[in-house]
């Protein structure tokens, strides 16, 4: 079988957590291979990095630096995961969902304004797939009606919309290190800080509202309890697991865009003759394969190609159920406007195995396979 997705592994990893474990004998957060990833993090990216537990914990302090407060609004797309909504329904915040776009799947910006009301207060873009959303439109937006811009980019690292990395555009932005994505440390993330007057407060939220940080700089002689915070700091073994991949992090690129080129050109027969779309990326946007998917013609069409390959050794999935027809985004959210492609769009895709070790026949094999189905 090939599976879907397969953690990248690089040797190297081993030997750093080995070297946590012995030399420096500290597995708490942010010790030796913190600070060598968050100094790689940020020389690549060019603005405040702080690593976290995860995606959804880098988006919680978003919603805290943003103070969001119960009965604010908070503007994003349904096409997207749990957590882009559940950090900001912590605070007590109202999800207001709007349409995606047919070609990126990402928030449609033309639809943003008229989602807005005195009580909005931040608007989420998603970066769906690693493919930036159009984001001088979104940030215009923001500023003419003062809101903050919290991106969403848990699949976006080494993208860049108009040359800027993606993450590094809005006041915040997030990454995920989740096994499913480019780079990974099993369980964790980045914010990105991209306003300065915010690193102080960002520092304090990630170490359970005390000033540590600073302590250990030798800034202050004890630290103590400042404000409120959480424990947002992922442990040692995890960074010493993802150094490797920063350190050759423009091969697992260009290999991830090798084999997304490679699905491409063999696929796109099917969608000359109009039996299958393949991914958009504007002309802005410079991707990372986070993935690879196909979109059928419907909803059945889908489930039949889905087992058709499941049949002949292939694990392809397809993603997520928009979050305004679940259980919860009906109780904190409300969708503005008209479902014109947020239901429709989400069940046409499938998502194709896509990893950093797979292998070039395998993606021949998986495109064959769909061909097969559609002879
Ligand atoms: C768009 C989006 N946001 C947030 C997350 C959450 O990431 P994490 O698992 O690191 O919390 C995911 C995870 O897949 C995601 O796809």
């Amino acid at each position: 079988m090939i599976s879907f997705n397969e953690p990248t592994y690089v040797e190297k990893g081993i030997g750093y957590i080995t070297e946590a474990i012995l030399k420096y004998q500290r597995l708490n957060g942010d010790g030796v291979f913190t600070a060598r990833c968050t100094k790689w993090l940020e020389e690549r990216f060019g603005s405040k990095v702080l690593l976290t537990t995860s995606c959804t914990h880098a988006l919680e302090m978003a919603s805290l630096l943003a103070d969001i407060k119960p009965g604010d609004e908070v503007i994003m797309p349904a096409f997207t995961f749990v957590s882009t909504a559940d950090a900001f329904v912590l605070r007590g915040a109202k999800i207001k969902f709007v349409d995606i776009r047919k070609d990126t799947l990402n928030i449609d910006e033309t639809l943003i304004e008229e989602a807005i009301t005195e009580k909005t207060k931040a608007i989420v873009p998603v970066h769906y797939a690693g493919v930036g959303c159009e984001m001088d439109t979104i940030m215009d937006i923001a500023k003419r009606h003062h809101l903050f811009v919290i991106e969403d980019a848990a699949q976006g690292m080494m993208s860049t919309y108009k040359d800027k990395y993606l993450g590094t555009i809005g006041d915040f932005g997030a990454y995920s290190f989740h096994e499913t994505k480019n780079y990974t440390m099993g369980e964790g993330g980045l914010i990105f800080v991209n306003r300065d007057e915010y690193v102080h407060r960002a520092e304090i939220i990630r170490e359970k509202g005390t000033n540590r940080a600073q302590y250990f700089r030798g800034e202050i002689d004890k630290y103590s309890w400042v404000d409120e915070g959480s424990s947002y700091l992922p442990s040692e073994l995890n960074a010493a697991y993802l150094l490797p991949q920063l350190e050759i992090a423009d091969e697992i690129n260009n290999k991830r865009l090798h084999l997304w080129n490679l699905y491409y050109e063999e696929l796109k027969d099917l969608e000359k003759s109009e039996r299958i779309e393949l991914p958009f990326i504007p002309k802005e946007c410079q991707h990372n394969a986070h993935m690879f998917y196909i979109k059928t013609k419907d909803l059945e069409e889908r489930t039949k190609l889905i087992n058709y390959l499941d049949e002949h050794g292939v694990n392809a999935v397809f993603h997520y159920v928009p979050l305004h027809t679940s259980i919860a985004g009906r109780k904190y959210g409300q969708f503005i406007g008209e479902d014109r492609y947020t239901t429709k769009e989400s069940e046409r895709l499938v998502r194709l195995p896509m990893f950093f070790a797979l292998e070039d026949d395998k993606v021949r094999y998986v495109a064959e396979q769909i061909k097969n189905f559609y002879q």
